[in-house]
């Protein structure tokens, strides 16, 4: 499998086609897809192709070195899998095969509340550490039951989602037909198999300031928002005890018209001012993606969609795959701009 896939899939780009022949035409669409007229979808990666990059000359880069350390713990390379819902749509081991292969590949696996697979057993599946995903839920209790579930299970840290308080228009997905199937458990979700339809609901409590406070209180774990495009908003997460942030629009699927994740970024970063790590998502697709990140502020970078489609097509080892290249390709990109290690990357980089 790992050499047939190294033969035909040179680049993260690569795993969409190959995706999208195997999958159903409706979870393709709920996957690939994005709200509104995905403009927010589009600029995600048009502004990354619109950054230029400085290289400098005739240093040793015999071996870049991409690893970071986050959280007290050293990686390999600065590349996270993002938290995705229901992966036993795109392939039946899901999350299991997912996290395996991210453990394989180094990279930090952050499971989703609305996953198909246990927190416990994607910490048993990955060598590398995985953090839990937290979907806020109407059921007050049930939210400090499951953060109680993450202290025991062996994940290394909390994130929260708090840039959904409503579903997105996500017209594709919808002329799709697309539906969660009945019979996909979802283990971390208060109304079991309700999948999609609570993370929707209208009933559905709306997470606000005090609720993150009180999330907060419930664990020692390293504890990150995932969802912040605002530099105001990045301080109050920092005032309310977040250890990270994620910059992110959430894949575009949320708001239509957004700036792109990578355009948010300067200005939080401005004002973060180096107290907490940022990561950031949407639109990473290549290893110059990654070091125009690190370069204007971000610790670490999460991908989404191009690992779906990878484990639809190969399983742990499509997983296994996308990361190397991602990797290699910023290792590359190091070298070819005179950095051997992550520290040298900096705003000089930017053109
Ligand atoms: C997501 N995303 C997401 N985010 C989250 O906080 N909880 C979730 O359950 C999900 N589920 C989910 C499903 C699918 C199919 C996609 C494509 C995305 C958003 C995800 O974590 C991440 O922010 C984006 O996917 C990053 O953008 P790219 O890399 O897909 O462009
Ligand atoms: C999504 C939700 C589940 O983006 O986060 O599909």
């Amino acid at each position: 499998m790992s050499s047939d896939l190294s033969s035909r899939i040179f680049s993260l780009a690569d795993f969409d086609p190959a995706a999208r022949e195997l999958m159903p035409h409706a979870v393709y669409e709920y996957v690939a897809s994005a709200a509104g007229d995905e403009l927010t979808l589009r600029e995600n990666e048009a502004a990354f192709d619109r950054i230029k990059i400085r290289p400098r000359v005739l240093r040793d880069v015999a071996r870049p070195d991409a690893s970071i350390t986050l959280f007290g713990e050293t990686l390999a390379h600065p590349i996270l899998l993002a938290p995705i819902a229901y992966q036993r749509m795109f392939q039946p081991e899901g999350e299991i095969a997912a996290s395996r292969g991210a453990g394989e590949a180094g990279a930090i696996f952050i499971l989703s509340t609305a996953g198909t697979a246990s927190v416990e057993e994607c910490v048993a599946a990955s060598a590398a550490p995985v953090w839990f995903l937290h979907y806020w839920q109407s059921d007050r209790g049930f939210n400090g039951d499951l953060v109680a579930r993450v202290n025991a299970s062996g994940a290394k840290a909390l994130c929260v989602t708090v840039d959904t308080p409503v579903l997105g228009d996500r017209r594709r997905q919808f002329r799709a037909g697309f539906g969660i199937p009945e019979e996909m458990a979802t283990p971390h979700l208060y109304d079991r198999n309700a999948g999609l339809r609570e993370v929707a609901s209208q009933q559905r409590a709306i997470l606000t300031w005090p609720d993150v406070a009180w999330l907060r209180s419930l664990t020692t774990l390293p504890f990150v928002l995932k969802g912040i495009l605002d530099p105001d908003d990045a301080a109050r997460a920092i005032d309310v005890g977040a250890d990270a942030i994620i910059v992110s629009n959430h894949g575009a699927r949320n708001l239509d018209t957004l700036p792109a994740s990578i355009e948010a970024l300067p200005t939080i970063a401005e004002r973060v001012g180096g107290r907490v790590p940022i990561l950031i998502d949407g639109g990473l697709r290549r290893g110059t993606d990654v070091l125009k990140a690190l370069a204007l502020g971000a610790t670490a970078v999460l991908i989404g969609r191009p690992y779906v489609y990878a484990l639809a097509v190969g399983g742990a080892e499509g997983v296994v795959h996308c990361v190397n290249l991602l990797r290699q390709e910023l290792e590359r990109a190091m070298a070819l701009t005179g950095r051997a290690s992550i520290a040298e990357i900096d705003r000089t980089l930017i053109w």
